[in-house]
């Protein structure tokens, strides 16, 4: 355990206080105890992965966090010719390196999404149409009891950004990929982040995009519609590049963001009758938390 770890140095927003206790397993040993030391001393948990889709409240967060990271959950393995195992800490963009490397498409669509295998997966996290637990072939989850489970693709139960994990932590995922030349991965992978480069916020203080897409609709687009672009409470303000992304333009507050956040909601609810909901993961802190 560590005293006094800032999520605001360990989010991509930039901003989060201080969680009760800090807890970063370094296997899944160490994992099954600190679920346990949060069971018995009845303390709420939450996982951390990279931090890239979270606004975290500040000041004394009343809840563990447990840190899902390297060392201990960043291996590698490749348990047959077109399957990848990867441990929950193994930041997304090493893996797919490592499919490339090795001749093994499949996963390219999720080249310059930020964070780990784990975030990933507990996200369902995707782009140009792919989600992230289409490609995979079993999850190993420890169950909030301790208990080590795998769950089989058949029996995922996920949506658009969305997995249904009821309080597991993934511990690794197995991908099933498909052989393909390392050049074609390459490519493909460059192109995706060339179109990345154009049309989203990249290099600055962000969580991706704010609130999911409506059905058959983007909230990119109702939001740029409403006129938002460049709008700020703070210094959180709406990208002027896309609109479904907020900026930390520099010491920004969380309730700088959510204020900013209730503003563009009733803009589209005004103007579109539509109700958006967040997409980013939004950790509450002492006044607000259950
Ligand atoms: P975190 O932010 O740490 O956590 C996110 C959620 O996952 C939390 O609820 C957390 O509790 C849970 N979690 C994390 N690890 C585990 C685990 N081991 N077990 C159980 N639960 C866990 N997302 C997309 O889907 N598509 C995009 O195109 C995209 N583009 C982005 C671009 C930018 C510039 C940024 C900053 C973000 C973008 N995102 C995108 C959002 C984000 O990067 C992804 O959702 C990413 O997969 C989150 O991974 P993470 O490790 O950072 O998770
Ligand atoms: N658009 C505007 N103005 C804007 C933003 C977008 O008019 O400010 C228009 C675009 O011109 C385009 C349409 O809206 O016609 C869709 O925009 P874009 O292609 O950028 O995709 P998106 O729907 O905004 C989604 C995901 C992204 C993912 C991309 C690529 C959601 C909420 N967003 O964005 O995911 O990278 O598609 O597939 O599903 C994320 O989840 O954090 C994220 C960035």
């Amino acid at each position: 355990m560590q005293a006094n770890v800032q999520l605001g140095e360990l989010t991509t927003l930039r901003i989060g206080g201080t969680p009760v206790r800090y807890l970063h397993p370094r296997s899944v040993a160490e994992l099954r105890s600190a679920l346990a030391e949060c069971r018995r001393d009845r303390l709420a948990w939450r996982v951390l992965g990279g931090g890239s889709n979270l606004l975290v409240e500040e000041g004394l967060l009343p809840y563990a966090v447990i840190h899902v990271c390297a060392p201990g959950f960043d291996r590698i393995r490749r348990p047959a010719h077109a399957v990848i195992g990867a441990g929950a800490g193994v930041p997304t963009a090493r893996l797919l390196h490592y499919c490339r490397d090795r001749g093994l498409g499949g996963l390219e669509f999720l080249a310059g999404i930020p964070g780990t295998v784990g975030g990933a997966v507990a996200g369902n996290a995707g782009a140009w149409e792919r989600h992230v637990c289409n490609a995979v072939r079993r999850l190993r989850v420890l169950r909030p009891d301790g208990r080590l489970k795998t769950v089989r693709r058949a029996a995922l139960r996920c949506s658009y950004r969305h997995l249904e994990l009821d309080g597991s932590v993934v511990v690794e995922a197995e991908f099933q990929l498909e052989p393909r030349s390392t050049e074609l991965i390459g490519a493909q992978m460059n192109r995706y982040a060339r179109q990345r480069d154009e049309r989203h916020p990249l290099g600055v203080r962000s969580a991706g995009c704010v609130f999911k897409n409506p059905p058959g609709s983007s909230a990119g687009r109702l939001l740029d519609l409403c006129g938002l672009k460049g709008t700020r409470v703070g210094n959180a303000e709406v990208s002027r590049l896309h609109a479904n992304f907020i900026i930390n333009r520099g010491g920004a507050a969380a309730e700088d963001v959510l204020r900013l956040i209730e503003l563009m909601r009733r803009a589209v609810r005004r103007r579109f009758g539509i109700e958006l909901e967040l997409e980013v993961r939004h950790w509450p802190g002492r006044s607000k938390a259950a």
